[in-house]
């Protein structure tokens, strides 16, 4: 049986007293739920994560890591320095890093390695806009994304990631894809890893992302093969974040 995850994408939110009060909301209001839950925050606010959550069940990650170790990257951040840390996830190929910062998904596959390479767990993550699925190149799109992951990193590494199935038209608008597009791109996703890796692509946890909420993540959580979720909007309040790991 896969573990249920449950990651909030904080994406370039938040403050230092905005901060502490979300994540001690977060903690306050955890019961065990049976599911993983993580936040992903800004790189700036990862010690003030890893004081607040030591100790408590919630891990936390950053939203983006360089491709390289160290030496003269100015800006990058890399593997190591999320790892000294404390962090346990990295999202890796955001559609908005894609999006706005040309990262191929060659690049992603290479921040996928770094990661693996210092210990973290890559939440890669995949999706196609509008145009291309109106065009009917959804499964075309993701399946080259997730190649390229699977051309570069090691065999044995596959069942150490986290795929994350993210379609651009549903990120931020409102619109969440319905239960059944969403399983229909999880199971052919989780297909695509089975064709070289059955055994990891039993196990692999693949999470939906795009306007979950509350009131929509039960639907979207009881499909068999979404494994939980890359929440946005709804994770920079307690409340909300705390209600969809409960519809878990
Ligand atoms: P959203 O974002 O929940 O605000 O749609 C999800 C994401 O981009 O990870």
């Amino acid at each position: 049986m896969r573990r249920k995850l449950v990651i909030g994408n904080w994406k370039m939110n938040g403050s230092r007293a905005a901060n502490t009060a979300l994540l001690s909301g977060i903690v306050a209001g955890l019961n065990d739920f049976g599911a993983d839950c993580a936040v992903c925050v800004p790189a700036p606010y990862l010690a003030q994560a890893q004081a607040g959550l030591t100790g408590t069940v919630v891990a936390w990650g950053a939203q983006d890591v360089s491709v390289h170790a160290s030496g003269a990257y100015t800006g990058e951040v890399s593997a190591a320095m999320l790892q000294d840390f404390g962090a346990t996830y990295v999202l890796c190929g955001h559609s908005e890093r894609r999006a706005y910062h040309q990262e191929s998904s060659e690049l992603v596959a290479q921040k996928a390695v770094a990661a693996l390479a210092a210990g973290l767990t890559p939440v890669v993550c995949f999706g196609e806009t509008l145009a291309q699925r109106e065009a009917g190149q959804t499964e075309e799109v993701i399946c080259a994304q997730l190649q390229a992951v699977l051309d570069v990193i090691a065999d044995e590494d596959v069942s150490k990631l986290v795929l994350a199935y993210e379609p651009v038209w549903a990120i931020g608008t409102g619109k969440t894809a319905t239960p059944q597009i969403a399983q229909d791109a999880h199971l052919f996703l989780r297909t695509c890893v089975a064709k070289k890796h059955a055994v990891a692509a039993a196990g692999v946890q693949i999470l939906y992302g795009g306007s979950m909420k509350p009131e929509n993540a039960k639907e979207l959580m009881a499909q068999p093969d979404i494994d939980g979720g890359l929440i946005g909007g709804a994770a920079l309040k307690a409340v909300d974040f705390l209600g969809i790991i409960q519809a878990v």
